[in-house]
């Protein structure tokens, strides 16, 4: 059984779908076994609740120190002992030692198809209204593992998206949801739950 913990930071649309997939046995193998936000009003615990999913706050604005944080942080993943950390629209910047102690071991979803429309500042609905300003015709979402860049680990899964005539950054951000990160989030945590999923020399190799 796969121990996973999720980390969000706003409203947990892809909490919800990972928690729906799970009720319903799209994901197989696996346990939730907490929800952690750095945001106490973020609505995704609200949802980890109604699901009767612990949920944490560790939150960067309890202390004075950035290193602080990072080790409260650390210290309450490991004691979940947790095989898989998903980052689901989750924006705090995660310690470097954590990184290290679990790689390969952190997923994340991004609103693109990386390399486009990612790295620094690159996050949420600015991730739509560059790709409308730049006029692209296919956006999508990635979900990569987790390095100590940012959205630079290795991808697992990517879906496609069109854009239409007129979308607003907010029409465009939620079709990338509804119709690529819902769907592969908890495909991955799936994938990754079954063993389907090794990284050979930085690249994702998944088995059927
Ligand atoms: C979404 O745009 C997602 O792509 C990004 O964070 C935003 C909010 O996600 N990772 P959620 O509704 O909190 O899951």
């Amino acid at each position: 059984m796969l121990r996973v913990a999720v980390m969000v930071s706003g409203g947990g649309t892809n909490l919800q779908a990972i928690i729906d997939a799970v009720e319903s046995g799209r994901i197989t193998n696996t346990e939730i076994v907490a929800v952690i936000s750095n945001n106490k009003g973020a609505y995704a615990l609200e949802r980890a609740k109604k699901a009767g999913i612990r949920d944490i706050v560790v939150s960067p604005k309890d202390y004075t120190e950035r290193s602080e944080f990072n080790k409260a942080l650390v210290e309450v993943v490991d004691s979940l002992k947790v095989d898989l950390i998903v980052l689901a629209g989750c924006l705090v910047v995660i310690p470097p030692e954590m990184i290290d102690k679990y790689e390969n071991r952190i997923i994340n979803i991004h609103p693109s198809l990386i390399p486009a429309f990612c790295g620094t500042g690159f996050y949420g609905l600015k991730v739509h209204e560059e790709a409308l300003k730049r006029g692209v015709k296919v956006v999508g979402a990635t979900v990569h593992f987790v390095d100590k860049g940012t959205d630079t680990g290795p991808i697992l899964l990517q879906k496609a998206v069109a854009v239409q005539d007129g979308d607003t950054p907010k029409e465009l951000q939620q079709r990338v949801m509804e119709q690529a990160e819902w769907i592969l989030l908890p495909k991955a945590i799936d994938l990754i739950a079954n063993g389907k999923v090794a990284v050979v020399d930085g690249k994702t190799v998944i088995r059927k």
